[in-house]
């Protein structure tokens, strides 16, 4: 369970640049998340995160998703990796890949993504441009727990940003990933303490939403 407070091995999966991988990096280097990341596994070897990671000295694994035959083949590979590396924490930061129940029975509750929109809004592909396209004056970030449902897991931490008249896709993800920046380390932090139960669609923590 990740309400284990001992453990905090944790693994980051990316599929691109990797800015919240290194947002990840940062904050347990200035030891504001006490956390090891043990491993950084991409599905793409030309992950930019990927050498941000070896910066760091981290270890890096790259899995094809595509050297598999089915999807539960490729997930029951990455657990396995996970496991030999005694994981307990498995951040997805911008992995652009869906799990089967593989994964998620062999991490349950212990699967964080991230995603910039405010949840459930704008769920799936091109967030931004769907927010603009509603034209919704806040948006922000979410990060929730994995289930099998997209981007539908209960919810630990958000932050807003405001929508701009003049927004465009790109200037609007720009304002939001300053905010998964400080989202993430927090709510890695968060679930890491322990001391939460997911109630329902809830995520509850004890000490903060006793009695909600
Ligand atoms: C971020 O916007 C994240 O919310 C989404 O994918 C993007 C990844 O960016 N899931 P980066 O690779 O962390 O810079």
């Amino acid at each position: 369970m990740t309400s284990d407070p001992n453990s905090r091995r944790i693994a980051v999966l990316i599929s691109g640049r990797g800015t919240n991988l290194q947002s990840l990096i940062d904050a347990t280097r200035d030891k504001r998340l006490d956390a090891t990341i043990a491993v950084v596994i991409s599905n793409r070897a030309d992950a930019g995160g990927l050498e941000r990671a070896r910066r760091a000295g981290i270890e890096t694994l790259v899995l094809d998703h595509r050297g598999w035959p089915s999807r539960e083949d490729y997930d029951r590979a990455i657990a396995g990796e996970l496991r030999a590396r005694h994981v307990h924490l498995v951040c997805l930061a911008g992995f652009m890949r869906r799990f089967s129940d593989v994964m998620l029975e062999a991490f349950p509750n212990a699967i964080l993504n991230i995603h910039p929109s405010l949840l459930p809004a704008f769920p799936g592909l091109h967030p931004h441009r769907q927010a603009l396209e509603h034209g919704v004056k806040v948006s922000g970030v979410t990060v929730h727990l994995v289930t099998s449902d997209l981007d539908a897991g209960p919810i630990v931490v958000q932050r807003s940003v405001p929508v701009l008249a003049d927004d465009t896709p790109d200037t609007l993800a720009a304002r939001i990933l300053v905010e998964e920046h400080k989202a993430y380390p927090e709510a890695v932090s968060i679930v890491l303490a322990g001391g939460w139960r997911v109630d329902g669609r809830r995520f509850l923590r004890s000490t903060t939403d006793a009695g909600v």
